[in-house]
């Protein structure tokens, strides 16, 4: 059976990585979360000091890109591949509401993005992989044979980021998440670099009205269709 490559862009919060990961499972191919790779810079840069709520040392954190080493571990008992910052799995703390203030930011650096990219573009050197992001379709595989381009009303995506965030004990208002949500959007569809936009190729998919199987059942189809 051929190998391709599926692109999975799209809003925060519009339930990307758990549809990816699904289909990834499903096809026997390899998943990508990228964005857990900006939210890793962004613990590395907010542990240095060189970002917080008063500064961000952009300059210092990309002198000391090289320092950062990342890499996947797939975890059997998860069913996915998990993130390590410098040789630490940091997978579990780069989800917190503070890590998500900075990303956006961070993810702005045309320095952090080439290292990111360049990195992202190794992993799906293969084909076989599931990758999903902001900028996959457009700029990291602009010839995927396969473009999904998620969206979902801002307020039921912050609702299930809400609640996913609750269930996970942290303590949290609505609100907070609700304009983390729109923030981020806004940065990401407003940067410089590889802004967050539809590929001219992309399917567009708004699960606002869809349950998880029947997007599941939708995409998997779409990528069967390809293979
Ligand atoms: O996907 P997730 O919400 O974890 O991504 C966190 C942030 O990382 C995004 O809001 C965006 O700023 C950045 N990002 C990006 N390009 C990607 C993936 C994520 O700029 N390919």
């Amino acid at each position: 059976m051929k190998k391709i490559t599926i692109a999975i862009d799209g809003f925060s919060s519009t339930g990307k990585s758990t549809l990816a990961k699904e289909l990834a499972k499903k096809l026997g191919y390899a998943y990508i979360d990228t964005g857990a790779m900006y939210r890793a810079v962004t613990l590395f840069a907010m542990r240095k000091g060189f970002i917080n709520n008063r500064e961000f040392h952009a300059e210092k954190l990309i002198e000391a890109l090289t320092d950062i080493d990342l890499q996947f571990i797939y975890n059997a008992q998860k069913g996915f591949a998990e993130v390590y910052l410098n040789q630490e799995n940091v997978e579990e703390i780069i989800r917190s509401l503070e890590v998500s203030n900075f990303v956006s930011q961070i993810a702005t650096l045309t320095e952090v993005r080439k290292k990111l990219v360049e990195q992202q573009q190794s992993l799906g050197r293969e084909k076989g992989v599931v990758m999903d992001g902001r900028d996959i379709g457009t700029v990291v595989f602009p010839y995927a044979e396969l473009k999904i381009f998620m969206t979902a009303s801002p307020e039921i995506r912050a609702e299930r980021r809400f609640l996913e965030l609750k269930n996970k004990g942290q303590d949290i208002q609505f609100d907070e998440v609700f304009k983390n949500v729109v923030e981020r959007d806004r940065l990401d569809s407003t940067r410089e670099d590889s802004p967050l936009i539809k590929a001219s190729d992309a399917i567009e998919v708004d699960n606002s009205n869809l349950t998880k199987e029947e997007q599941f059942d939708l995409i998997l189809q779409m990528a069967q269709n390809k293979i």
